[in-house]
């Protein structure tokens, strides 16, 4: 009976459903925010370590983050985003677990990148995640995340599962806690909402 019961659950799904619609996904996802992506990762200088955080398939992301001269590592909790990663960018590091349990290659970087990922996770992951990646950030690293500026909840059409971004005010809050100071802000085409975090150098 208990066996049976197992059976008629869903398979959790760390990636927040992304991995349940990893195919559609791919088939969707279009070149939005590569060029933002780009001018931001050419504040960086070449050869810098970036992390991708939610890199799924990595394009267009990292991408535009291998074609800059960056030293890329990638996180994403998705199996087959990770398969599709793998094969497209064989030779960049990339750990197919939860950003909540990562270690994060037990390493520092230049540079962090998360689009679409944030506003994904729980409030209080949220908060943790910005500590965390202050944390192995150098002085004068920088941390790149997409979120609504204002704060607001909504239903992710892919997955059907909820969303909420903070908004500036409390990411600004959270991140200065952390060390960080809001470095700027873009939109991209698709009207997605971009914060440049920095650390300060000689922090
Ligand atoms: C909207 S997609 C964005 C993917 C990619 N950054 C892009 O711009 O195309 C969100 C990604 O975050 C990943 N993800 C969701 N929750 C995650 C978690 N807790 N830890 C790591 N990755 C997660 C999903 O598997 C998916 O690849």
């Amino acid at each position: 009976m208990g066996d049976a019961l197992e059976e008629a659950l869903p398979v959790p799904d760390g990636a927040n459903g992304y991995d349940m619609a990893a195919e559609l996904f791919m088939a969707r996802r279009s070149r939005i925010g590569a060029e933002t992506v780009r001018r931001w990762a050419r504040t960086l200088p070449r050869g810098a370590a970036v992390l991708d955080l939610g890199c799924g398939h990595g394009v267009p992301v990292s991408e535009v983050l291998i074609e800059e001269g960056l030293a890329l590592y990638a996180v994403d909790a998705s199996r087959r985003l990770v398969e599709e990663f793998r094969r497209r960018f064989p030779g960049v590091p990339v750990a197919c677990e939860r950003v909540e349990d990562s270690d994060f290659f037990r390493r520092t970087f230049d540079g962090a990148v998360a689009v679409g990922l944030m506003f994904l996770l729980p409030e209080d992951t949220q908060r943790g995640l910005i500590k965390r990646i202050a944390g192995l950030l150098h002085p004068g690293g920088r941390f790149l995340f997409t979120a609504p500026e204002l704060p607001c909840m909504w239903t992710d059409v892919l997955t059907g599962r909820p969303s909420r971004s903070l908004g500036r005010e409390e990411y600004e809050a959270i991140a200065a806690g952390a060390g960080l100071i809001l470095a700027g802000t873009a939109r991209d085409e698709g009207e997605n909402h971009y914060f440049d975090f920095v650390k300060p150098p000689g922090s």
